[in-house]
């Protein structure tokens, strides 16, 4: 068996473990009320199947042996204690220097950026730094999972813009109406897991006018920065006029080095801004392991020609995968950057059948792991969408499309 999911169950109430139920008391209601995430779940699920498993984002890739042997090396020959709370000098500089070289943003690595274990740190630590229980916060549906239940743990209140399938283009008038006296922060991530979109200057300059009108903060989460294709292009929001004093940058080395397992993130950030993200990450981790930095801050300091490589590789894996599933009857969705598809099972939904019981029935008659869209919403979200990951060896894609066929010539 699997971890059982349980999904947006926020409103049940938590129950006491069975086993010490007369000792022990439940513990914090909005986070035990959420369950396992469906990625755990659906990953459990194919391990059990023995499935090919497109649902979690992680490269086949095992990431730059060049990288991996300094940070193997340092673990040898190099300081393994405590390093410095903000982040090592090296890599703290090797960030700035990659925001300049790519974005053209002057940034001091000294009071500007801190390094944390990973983006998904790096969000908890300015969700804690900057929010208070009654404030609201903005967000962009579908949205990567972990922004909402924190959010919502500090007593904040997700307001969630829907963007609109096919084409997730953005609801403005829906976008204006969610902001309120009380916005502390909008969560901007582009390019977008799961939804494939990168914004056009059009959408980031009418998201920043937003964002200072109501003197708000904008938390840019742009884990994929790299990882475009064709001719989108990745603008931090950080870079359009009047946002370099209230937007925050988020990397991560796990998705531009293809060592998700690593866990190194960097937040760029006004000093004023990041002072109390800093006391958060003091409390919450305190620091990062010192030889993953000491690679980061290598790689950070590649040629431009290893960046710009990133993305036609994918983009190819991308199309492989693509072109396969809309032989199958399972047309994508546009994709313009990340690791991930959307594609639209809707031809094969059985009647009352939503997205996340087709997945789990695909993993067991089909032997694929795909995700369903509804992980990515608060409530009411569209069921006839599912997420795919592109990010793996060919024959990794060619296996799951070859069960894929399989099963669709049993079941058409
Ligand atoms: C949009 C987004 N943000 C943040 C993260 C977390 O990044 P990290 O692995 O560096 O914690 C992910 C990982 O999948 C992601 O997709």
């Amino acid at each position: 068996m699997g971890p059982r999911v349980v999904y947006r169950t926020r409103h049940r109430q938590p129950r006491a473990c069975a086993r010490y139920s007369a000792a022990v008391k439940a513990g914090n209601p909005t986070l035990s009320s959420y369950g396992t995430t469906i990625f755990e779940a659906m990953s459990a699920l194919a391990r059990e199947h023995a499935a090919v498993n497109l649902g979690q984002g992680f490269p086949d890739d095992r990431g730059r042996l060049d990288l991996r042997k300094a940070a193997a090396d340092y673990v040898i020959d190099g300081h393994n204690q405590y390093p410095p709370m903000m982040g090592m000098p090296g890599l703290r500089q090797a960030v700035a220097a990659h925001d300049k070289r790519f974005y053209g943003l002057d940034v001091d690595w000294q009071t500007e950026v801190l390094i944390t274990s990973g983006a998904t740190e790096a969000l908890l630590d300015c969700f804690l730094g900057l929010l208070e229980a009654g404030d609201e916060v903005v967000l962009l549906e579908p949205a990567y999972d972990t922004y909402a239940p924190v959010i919502r743990r500090l007593g904040v209140v997700p307001r969630a813009v829907r963007l609109v399938p096919p084409t997730w283009s953005l609801p403005r008038d829906e976008l204006a109406a969610a902001f309120s006296p009380k916005t502390k922060l909008l969560v901007l991530n582009s390019p977008m897991n799961p939804a494939g979109k990168v914004f056009t200057h059009d959408e980031l300059t009418f998201i920043a006018s937003l964002v200072q009108q109501h003197d708000a903060f904008a938390v840019c989460d742009e884990v994929y920065e790299h990882l475009i294709f064709g001719t989108a292009r990745h603008i931090p929001l950080m870079t359009l006029p009047g946002m370099r004093e209230r937007a925050l940058r988020i990397g991560s080395a796990g998705k531009t080095f293809s060592v998700t397992g690593w866990k190194v993130g960097y937040i760029t950030a006004p000093a004023a801004v990041l002072r109390p993200i800093t006391k958060a990450h003091q409390f919450v981790t305190f620091t990062t392991p010192p030889n993953l930095q000491h690679a980061v801050a290598l790689g950070l300091g590649l040629d431009d020609s290893y960046f710009h490589g990133l993305g036609a590789p994918l983009a190819r894996s991308r199309d492989r995968l693509a072109s396969g599933l809309a032989s199958l009857e399972l047309p994508v969705l546009p994709c313009d950057g990340t690791y991930f598809v959307v594609l639209d099972v809707s031809r094969w939904l059985r009647p009352d059948e939503d997205d996340i019981a087709f997945c789990r029935r695909l993993v067991v008659e089909a032997g694929v792991v795909l995700i369903p869209m509804s992980a990515f919403y608060e409530a009411g979200p569209p069921r006839h969408l599912v997420r795919a990951c592109f990010c793996k060896e060919d024959a990794t894609i060619d296996a799951a499309l070859q069960r894929l066929h399989s099963w669709v010539a049993k079941h058409r």
